[in-house]
């Protein structure tokens, strides 16, 4: 007898096969004909399989009777044409193991629907809702898109460290990493181990981008990318913004910023492609009880050229708008949330991509434009807006001038002698080069509308939040 997903079993091409299919029960309903309907879920896919389980089954009045949401089992028995329903296909049971019940006087998950807010107090069985399900779905296939997408196209992927001694962002606050000798316990008031020393003599942190070790890469292999977790200690607590987040950085010698761009373009519209072609289940669920703009979001990004605008004529548009804003527009100051919003959402409805930021308020490392006609100075960085979300993916071409690489460290008060290997790369075969970095949650969140980032990533780890 065949194993079958609920998502196999479900088409109509299933029917007629002798099948078992494992899962957790989502309800049972008893009918007067003497039989059960249980609905089974095995995280597969959004739907669950009816399982028409007749009385004649040797453990229906002592077990199958008792099933409740949670019970883990096991069917056997024969895939048929269902009478009638959204779905093409059922089973009718021959045999019900039950691995495991869940007491229905304590297991969260009833019929009832939580709030999502609730739902966070229990993220060892949020999985198995349908809209957390339906999240980690897309979340995987978000995934294994930016991975299809980066290898044929031609970039290695690169795993760079999570442990580092640099800032590569310069601006937010790090983690430190410190060894404990958990054997030897001096113990602080809260009882931790309170002996830490710096990492092997060193000072060390958890990484807040691999974009660094990823230009050592690049100068070497040409095309990379790295994909995995960063921190940032900032105590932001909004909808937006994690302490442990996953970002995918491309890097790419003989890039300026154009191609940038283009790659940054490309590479969203390709995302946005696989989670239609492949998520419609779970996106009509989204477009259904989360943001019911999704579908027209996605395919109005899908179709249009995304706009490219220098952040100075930016600035204008914002100055010039009869909005109200609360933050003011001036030229030198990074943007706010509603001024993104302003320009994704109102203005020019759709993606924007912002370029040539001033300086002043962007990392030392980016590539420094020629003094504008009114002799301020800008950089080559690029930030993606997106209707929903807002910045989406910040990157830039890189400084590649030696000389003008330590004048940046310089006035950012950086010491040179932390960077000398990034100098190196200046001084042995330097290559104009560029990259980005896209935040894989604020990627979901547009894909699903998902309004909080705190739904979007297994287990967020946000100020007061890490406990398991
Ligand atoms: O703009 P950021 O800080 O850029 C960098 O770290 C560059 N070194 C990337 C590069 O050029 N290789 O971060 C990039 C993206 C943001 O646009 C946002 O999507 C996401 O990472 N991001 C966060 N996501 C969740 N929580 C946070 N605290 C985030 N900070 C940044
Ligand atoms: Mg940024």
């Amino acid at each position: 007898m065949k194993k079958l997903s609920v998502k196999e079993a479900r088409l109509a091409g299933a029917i007629g096969a002798a099948a078992k299919v494992q899962g957790w029960v989502r309800t049972r309903r008893d009918s007067k004909g003497g039989f059960s309907f249980v609905e089974v879920n095995d995280g597969t896919c959004l739907g669950n399989l009816q399982v028409i389980a007749p009385a004649e089954i040797a453990n229906y009045e002592s077990e199958v009777k008792h099933l409740t949401a949670g019970c883990s089992v096991t069917v056997t028995g024969e895939i048929v044409a269902s009478a009638g329903g959204e779905q093409a296909a059922e089973l009718r049971a021959e045999s019900i193991t039950v691995h495991g019940w869940a007491e229905p006087e304590t297991y969260p998950l009833q019929k009832k629907r939580h709030s999502l807010e609730k739902l966070r107090e229990w993220a060892h069985l949020r999985p198995r809702t349908n809209a957390i399900g339906a999240v980690m779905r897309v979340r995987h296939r978000v995934s294994k898109s930016i991975h299809d997408f980066f290898h044929e196209d031609g970039f290695f992927y690169v795993h760079t460290p999570i442990i580092t001694a640099s800032d590569c962002e310069g601006a937010g606050e790090m983690f430190r990493v410190t060894t404990l000798d958990m054997a030897n316990p001096p113990r602080d008031d809260k009882g931790a181990i309170d002996n830490a020393k710096d990492f092997f003599g060193r000072p060390a942190y958890l990484t807040v981008s691999g974009q660094l070790e990823g230009e050592i890469y690049a100068s070497a292999l040409g095309k990379v990318y790295t994909f995995g977790p960063t921190f940032r200690a900032e105590n932001s607590n909004t909808s937006r913004h994690l302490a442990e987040f996953w970002m995918v950085e491309p890097e790419a010698a003989f890039f300026e910023l154009t191609d940038n761009i283009d790659l940054a373009e490309r590479f969203l519209k390709r995302i946005v492609n696989d989670v239609l072609a492949d998520c419609q289940e779970d996106l009509a669920l989204f477009q259904q009880h989360i943001d019911k703009t999704v579908l027209e979001r996605l395919e109005g990004l899908q179709s249009g050229a995304f706009t490219r605008l220098p952040y100075t004529e930016a600035i204008t548009l914002l100055a010039g708008s009869a909005e109200k804003f609360e933050y003011p527009v001036e030229w030198g100051t990074d943007l706010q949330a509603e001024h993104e919003r302003w320009l994704t959402e109102k203005h020019f409805k759709g993606p924007v991509v912002l370029t040539d930021y001033p300086a002043s308020i962007k990392p030392f490392y980016m590539f420094v434009n020629e003094p504008d006609t009114e002799g301020r100075l800008t950089v080559r960085a690029m930030d993606v807006l997106v209707p929903g979300v807002g910045e989406i993916i910040g990157g830039s071409q890189r400084e590649h001038r030696l000389d003008m690489l330590e004048t940046r460290m310089a006035e950012q008060g950086l010491n040179p002698a932390d960077y000398w290997w990034y100098a190196d790369l200046r001084r042995y075969g330097t290559v104009p080069h560029a990259g980005f970095g896209l935040g894989l949650e604020r990627m979901v969140q547009y894909v699903t509308g998902m309004a909080n980032i705190r739904d979007v990533i297994p287990f967020p780890r946000t100020p007061g939040s890490a406990e398991f």
